[in-house]
């Protein structure tokens, strides 16, 4: 089977960390860029790339466009080229309020994170992707 290059966005937890071990042990040739807002805070993610080697991690904050702006350089320090499949996988839903309870600082909140965010880092990985389209 020929390497796969995935590129998993929100990798520290439920889903997306699910989806990074698998993948990683699916073949060693693959290669997972696993993407963690807070290195200091992704004790799990950090503990399975220890043990498989293809896991390589960067620090993305979809809510940063500073943080954003470096995903090209992240990737550059890795040697990656191109990548095969992006999953944009991180989100929130923090919001317990009714319609009517809710405010303007916590509905702009969650579209920074889950609308914006994707948005702008799809524009900069979709270079990586036509790398590799076959
Ligand atoms: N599970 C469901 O039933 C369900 C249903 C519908 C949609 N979804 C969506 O599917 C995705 C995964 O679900 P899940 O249940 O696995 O979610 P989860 O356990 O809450 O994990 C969310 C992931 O997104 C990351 N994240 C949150 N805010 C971020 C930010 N500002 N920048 C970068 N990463 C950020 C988290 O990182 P941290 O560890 O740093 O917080 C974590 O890795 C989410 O987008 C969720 O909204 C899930």
């Amino acid at each position: 089977m020929t390497q796969q290059i995935y590129f998993i966005a929100g990798a520290t937890r439920g889903i997306g960390l699910v989806l990074t071990k698998k993948f990683a042990e699916a073949n060693s040739s693959n290669l997972i860029i696993a993407s963690a807002r807070n290195l200091d805070k992704s004790d799990e993610l950090k503990a399975l790339a220890a043990k498989l080697s293809n896991i390589k991690i960067i620090q993305l904050d979809f809510a940063s466009e500073e943080s954003i702006n470096t995903v090209d350089k992240q990737l550059e320090a890795l040697g990656i080229k191109g990548i095969d499949t992006f999953i944009s996988n991180a989100g929130i839903f923090e919001n317990k309020l009714t319609l009517f309870e809710t405010d303007g600082a916590d509905l702009k909140k969650h579209y920074a994170v889950n609308t914006v965010g994707p948005v702008l880092i799809f524009q900069k990985v979709y270079k990586y992707l036509l790398e590799r389209e076959t």
